[in-house]
């Protein structure tokens, strides 16, 4: 018998210590919050994406009476991006929610769903994506990749194995 210990590093910085393009990231987050169509959760998401070329991409969550047609922010976002701008790589995800008349008091992190799509990202382009999550003490919790969320995920190397 063997053990596997699985580690993730994240890091908390207070919003202050953010470069500016991060700033730009979360406020842009934060601001797609009020966009967002969700009357039945009442759990306002926003989700900003970052591409290479320095556009910012936002996206929050769409629901709907048949609850599991409707979308998460993250996905929103990235099918967009994917969508109108398939050569741009994403750089980096940030996530904030309204609910209950404030800005959450804990990160919101993305569902398990939307982390599958953002690994998809992360081999399509290669690149990592840095995932920041916001709440309203203003601490900024960064994940380097979707990756390091995702242990024992399932992706596209699942193909590239031979059959023994
Ligand atoms: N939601 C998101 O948009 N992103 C997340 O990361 C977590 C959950 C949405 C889905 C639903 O509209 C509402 O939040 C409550 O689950």
């Amino acid at each position: 018998m063997k053990q596997i210990n699985l580690t993730t590093k994240i890091t908390v910085y207070s919003y202050d210590e953010c470069t500016d393009v991060e700033k730009k990231l979360i406020d842009a987050a934060k601001e797609a919050t009020s966009n967002a169509y969700a009357p039945y959760s009442k759990f306002n998401v926003g989700a900003a994406l970052l591409l290479e070329n320095g556009q910012i991409i936002t996206g929050n969550n769409q629901e709907n009476a048949a609850y599991p047609s409707g979308l998460c922010a993250e996905r929103t976002a990235v099918f967009y991006a994917n969508a109108q701008y398939p050569e741009q790589k994403v750089e980096a995800l940030a996530i904030a929610a309204f609910y209950d008349g404030d800005f959450t008091s804990d990160l919101t992190s993305p569902c398990g769903s939307c982390r599958q799509v953002l690994l998809e990202v992360e081999s399509r382009y290669e690149s990592d994506v840095r995932i920041l999550m916001y709440n309203r003490k203003n601490e900024v919790f960064v994940a380097d990749s979707m990756r390091s969320l995702m242990p024992l995920s399932f992706g596209k190397q699942a193909f590239d194995q031979k059959n023994q």
